[in-house]
């Protein structure tokens, strides 16, 4: 891509629409007919990958946010235990590295300072080894690390990392599948993966034709100072991802909470004032998260739902539903975070403010 907006009126929504394209960029050449090609991570990934029996996974900002999904991923489909950390807290401990732990860290622009320094401490410790997930070639990361996997985003131009963050998720599932591979993940699961993957940048492409509707809710959210984003699971950190959206462009102040800890705090905020965010995919967890809806209800607070088109949640008062096409559990926090990102776009729009150069921000941090 060139740094050229083209038809759009900010890089950031013009990034946001990239992102079918970009997803599919990633899994270019790194998918056999049913299973991960391996050695999409180096020629010596599979040999390395084979004695790893835990993770830890360092980053920054949405950087980090990706990681949060990816120590789901990594139990659930590879069986592999993950400790996930951003990296201005990591490289300040006494880390204790249990034997065959991978060092893992996430960069879009491989140069964040807090993020190298911890790629530097850790070299320095009995780590097996370190893989860089990164979106420039040759960036300081991936030149320090002994594994890299390259995001095939293209230049981010927008501030508010979006198709850096969808495209990490990516490769983060790619990460998965390569060790769910060489520690015995069931082939059965691996193929149906490897073919939800193959189907994700079209399933990403029809929640991208919900822009209208997004832009539509967005009003809503014009006048707040508050708001609140719930998830459960894999999608708390979707949460995450979402609150940091809306707070980095809009000036909203913004939190998320994992929703079954709604009762241990957050509930007292809730009233009319302060719109409830939340994403419903049509996972285990859904009948839990409908029941931390109906406290958020009760309490006169407004709700707006992204939820699957199955889950049986539909317009009522109070309640907003915007529908998304059924996914493949696995890749959901990649579908559901697409919502979120056109919702902080339309809001910071209507608010005026810089959408590209949000105030006080840096595209990349390369100072401490
Ligand atoms: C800055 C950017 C964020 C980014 C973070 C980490 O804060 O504004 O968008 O997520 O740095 O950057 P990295 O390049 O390491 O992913």
């Amino acid at each position: 891509g060139s740094a050229s907006k083209g038809e759009y009126r900010h890089f950031m929504l013009k990034e946001i629409h990239e992102q079918p394209a970009v997803i599919a960029e990633t899994l270019e050449g790194r998918l056999g007919d049913r299973s991960v090609l391996v050695e999409s991570f180096g020629p010596d990934a599979e040999a390395l990958l084979a004695q790893v029996a835990q993770i830890h996974l360092v980053a920054c900002g949405t950087s980090y946010h990706a990681g949060l999904v990816a120590r789901y991923w990594l139990e659930r489909y590879a069986g592999i235990p993950v400790q996930v950390e951003v990296a201005s807290e990591y490289r300040y401990r006494r880390v204790v590295v249990p034997e065959n732990t991978l060092f893992v860290t996430l960069s879009q622009s491989g140069e964040t300072a807090d993020t190298l320094a911890a790629l530097r401490f850790a070299k320095a410790r009995n780590y097996l080894g370190s893989l860089a997930i990164c979106n420039v070639p040759g960036s300081s990361l991936a030149r320090e690390s002994d594994l890299t996997l390259m995001t095939r985003a293209g230049p981010e131009i927008g501030v508010a990392s979006t198709k850096a963050f969808t495209t990490q998720l990516t490769a983060l599932m790619l990460l998965t599948l390569a060790l769910g591979r060489v520690h015995g993940q069931d082939a059965e699961e691996q193929a149906s993966l490897v073919e939800a993957l193959r189907g994700l940048p079209a399933r990403v492409e029809r929640v991208l034709a919900l822009d209208a509707e997004i832009e539509d809710l967005s009003t809503a959210f014009a006048e707040k100072h508050h708001a609140l984003f719930l998830g459960r699971g894999a999608h708390f950190p979707v949460a995450l991802e979402g609150a940091l959206k809306l707070k980095e462009i809009s000036y909203i102040h913004a939190e998320a909470y994992p929703a079954g800890e709604l009762k241990h705090g957050p509930l007292a905020l809730v009233d009319s004032d302060m719109p409830v965010i939340s994403v419903a995919p049509n996972d285990e967890l859904l009948d839990k998260l409908k029941s931390n809806l109906q406290e958020v209800r009760a309490r006169g607070g407004e709700l707006f739902v992204f939820a699957d088109e199955g889950v049986g949640l539909a317009n009522d008062d109070g309640i907003r539903v915007l529908h998304l096409p059924p996914i493949e559990d696995a890749l959901a926090p990649i579908l559901y975070t697409l919502p979120l990102q056109l919702l902080s776009y339309h809001v910071a729009v209507l608010k005026g403010t810089d959408v590209d150069q949000p105030r006080n921000l840096a595209k990349s941090v390369t100072v401490e």
